[in-house]
């Protein structure tokens, strides 16, 4: 079988050669960094997935070699493979931080500011996001929406209200489960995820939708208000399970496993599919061989201060902007201290006082 041709794509200057029919987001992925769009409803295990959230949108600012006219609108880079020659602005483009900020905002008129008491915080990509990229303040004036509480079974709590509705539940038990029980019903700002008719969710892998969820709409709740995720420790575990791999990731407080979950790759994406039993009722350190700490390689609150390998960001800031950065204040330009022949970054061991002015 002949290999699919190569394609150049520069991505925030910086070029890359990837297989024909990858697209821009995964493009950005292979470079990594800074330089990757955030996705809330892509998931690359899935064979459906994007083109919902609108976050991952980047600016063609060339076409192709052969056609190098800009597109015209921004687009998703979920769904937009590349062309040969393409060149495509994510973080140097203006037009996109503006988009993806009234993309923020428009996900967050709904949501609740419920944070300080939701299981997700802390790994939540709508945290990260609007952080990231989110204003302080709101300009929507209208009552939130509201639903009835619905449960979805013994291990799965559904809180509608912070749903983006990015479908990734919805794909995951389509593509793990013989019959799906839930999807999204009524349109437009009344659509809701429901079983309809108040059903359990009961399929042995239906656990994974919480992994999937970007939010905190679907959480464990065999974990729900237990800890608060940047307490707990994640290990990397496995057992011999019949139905699964058994490979997971065990949050750990001291002997206690407060919770088991999928082991996530960079992206944040489940690794691996676990079935319920491992997910929900293996919860004592005896049922598990421990491997050591899992590698958390995402920038994230789960990795500040006690986790080791955790990945830095390899491109550096010059290579995207194309240029050193410029520097907003020069320190040394107004401080009554500084000498600004010394750059105290630099000198080997702690700065004395004689590298500082008055000492001369
Ligand atoms: S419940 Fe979560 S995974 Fe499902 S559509 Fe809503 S935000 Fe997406
Ligand atoms: S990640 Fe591309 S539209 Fe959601």
């Amino acid at each position: 079988m002949s290999e699919a041709p190569k394609f150049k794509v520069t991505i925030d200057n910086i070029t890359i050669e990837v297989p024909a029919g990858t697209t821009i987001l995964n493009a950005a992925r292979m470079i990594g960094g800074d330089v990757t769009p955030p996705a809330m409803c892509y998931y690359s295990k899935l064979k459906e997935s994007g083109g919902k959230c609108r976050t991952c949108l980047v600016e063609v600012s060339k076409g192709s070699e052969k056609d190098p006219r800009p597109m015209p609108k921004l687009v998703a880079s979920c769904r937009t493979t590349v062309m040969d020659g393409m060149e495509v602005k994510n973080i140097t483009s203006d037009k996109v931080i503006d988009a993806r900020k009234g993309i923020v905002e428009m996900l967050l008129i709904n949501h609740p500011l419920d944070c300080p008491v939701c299981d997700q915080a802390g790994e939540c990509d709508l945290q990260d996001l609007s952080y990231d990229h989110g204003t302080e303040g709101t300009r929507y004036e209208f009552a939130r929406r509201t639903f009835e509480k619905e449960d979805i079974g013994p291990y799965i709590q559904l809180h509608m209200t912070r749903c983006i509705l990015c479908y990734r539940c919805v794909n995951t038990a389509q593509e793990l489960t013989n019959r799906r029980e839930h999807g999204i019903l009524e349109r437009g700002d009344h659509s809701e995820i429901s079983t309809l008719l108040g059903k359990a969710l009961d399929n042995e892998f239906i656990g994974n939708v919480i992994d999937v969820c970007p939010v905190g709409a679907l959480t464990d709740k065999t974990f729900r208000f237990k800890n608060r995720v940047w307490f707990t420790k994640p290990v990397d575990a496995h057992r011999d399970c019949p139905t699964c791999s058994g490979k997971t990731r065990l949050w750990m407080r001291g002997d206690e496993v407060y919770r088991v979950t999928a082991r996530k790759d960079q992206w944040g994406e489940v690794e691996e599919w676990i079935c319920n039993e491992c997910r929900f009722e293996k919860k004592e350190t005896k049922d598990w061989v421990i491997e050591g700490p899992s590698k958390v390689s995402r920038t994230s609150v789960i990795s500040q201060g006690h986790y080791v390998n955790t990945e830095k960001a390899h491109v550096l800031i010059d290579k995207v902007i194309g240029k050193q950065p410029q520097l907003l204040m020069d320190i040394h330009a107004i401080s009554d201290v500084n000498r600004p022949e010394i750059k105290l970054s630099e000198i080997e061991g702690p700065a004395h006082s004689d590298d500082f002015k008055g000492s001369v």
